[in-house]
């Protein structure tokens, strides 16, 4: 079995990576410093996998830590998740986001150089287009400014890996833009863990459906856009997580030094009321809303072009809208029952 390690791998998006890459018959190995997660996915990850994934804690920043996991396995590739993703935060912080996101990249990119481990792949996002001029979105599009210092991370990284492949360094690299990942594992043992007041929608929706939160305020009805709320690509994590595998399966046939990046979206935008409607249909409940001012830095309407990643990788989302809305339902249902 090929050895893929994953930075970041206990975390939302990295746990359900490691169950597609078991499926796909790799051997995820997994660092994380649990600053955003919680050990016992660990368990969910058994019960899902039947393994017991190998996982060190600790940070990403720590270069001997790194050396020990790359001289304890032969890595084929390793995928780099690990970042603080609180674009709030970071407007606050900012030090410690590029401190953390920028750092943990050049530390790994050193540590894979030194081992010779060629194939990367990193998770950007689709905040680095801001609000594009064009609809859907295509990785040609410019990027724009950063909105945040964390958006700023994820466009100076996709800048040091370009760096970093002209220099002809053994790197082969993919940036994966994600769009809205949602949704959970279907068997509820594995989903989002939003520390505190979630900011993203799905969390917020998913605890004011359970009482956890008193309401929800849709931010603005008077955009351009079909019922006046934003317009987002929504896509579930387990279709998000097997792009990855596409990706790391891709790296194996480039030789290095080689870069690509791709957009992991459904190419279908949803407004925020639908996504609403698509909740009271699957918890078979309505939900306490009330529609509030605009939020100030919230993009109008974005949406993926998913026709390099179809063509290039052969991926295809395989999960609905309503997929997604019933999958988080039933994970924050389990949550109640077994909190984390
Ligand atoms: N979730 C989203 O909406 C979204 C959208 C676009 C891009 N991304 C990016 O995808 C990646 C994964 O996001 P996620 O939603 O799974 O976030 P997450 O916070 O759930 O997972 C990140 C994991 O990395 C760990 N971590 C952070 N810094 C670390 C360090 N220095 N060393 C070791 N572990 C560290 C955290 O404990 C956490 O388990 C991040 O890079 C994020 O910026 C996320």
């Amino acid at each position: 079995m090929e050895n893929i390690l994953i930075t970041g791998g206990a975390g939302y998006i990295g746990s359900h990576t490691a169950v597609a890459l078991v499926e796909a018959g790799y051997q995820p190995i997994i660092v994380d410093d649990f600053s955003n997660s919680e050990k016992n996915v660990l368990e969910g990850l058994s019960k899902i996998t039947g393994l017991s994934i190998p996982c060190y804690e600790g940070d990403c920043n720590d270069r001997s830590l790194l050396e020990k996991i790359f001289s304890e396995h032969a890595l084929t590739g390793v995928i780099h998740f690990a970042a603080y993703k609180a674009v709030g935060e970071s407007t606050q912080k900012p030090l410690k986001y590029y401190g953390n996101n920028i750092f943990s990249l050049v530390v790994l990119l050193e540590t894979m150089e030194k081992f010779g481990v060629e194939n990367l792949v990193f998770s950007s996002s689709c905040t680095v287009y801001g609000q594009p001029d064009e609809l859907p979105v295509k990785e040609s599009t410019p990027r724009k400014v950063a909105e945040s210092p964390y958006g700023n991370t994820k466009k100076i990284c996709e800048d040091i890996l370009v760096d970093q492949v002209k220099s002809e360094a053994k790197l082969a690299a993919i940036a994966l833009r994600y769009f809205n990942p949602i949704g959970a594992h279907p068997s509820s043992h594995i989903g989002e863990l939003p520390l505190g007041v979630p900011s993203n929608l799905v969390p917020f929706v998913t605890q004011t459906g359970l009482g956890i939160r008193k309401e929800l305020t849709v931010f603005g009805d008077d955009y351009n856009t079909p019922d006046g709320s934003c317009v987002r690509d929504y896509i579930h994590v387990m279709d998000l997580a097997e792009a990855h595998v596409k990706a790391i399966s891709y790296l194996r046939g480039k030789n290095a030094p080689f870069y690509d990046l791709f957009n992991v979206g459904t190419g279908t935008g949803n407004t925020v009321l639908e996504v609403i409607q698509a909740f009271e249909k699957v918890s078979k409940q309505a939900l306490n809303y009330k529609i509030g001012p605009r939020r100030p830095g919230d993009v109008e309407k974005v949406w993926a072009d998913t026709e390099k990643i179809t063509r290039e990788l052969d991926w295809h989302p395989k999960y609905t809208l309503e997929d997604s809305l019933r999958d988080s339902w039933n994970w924050q249902l389990a949550l109640s029952k077994n909190p984390a």
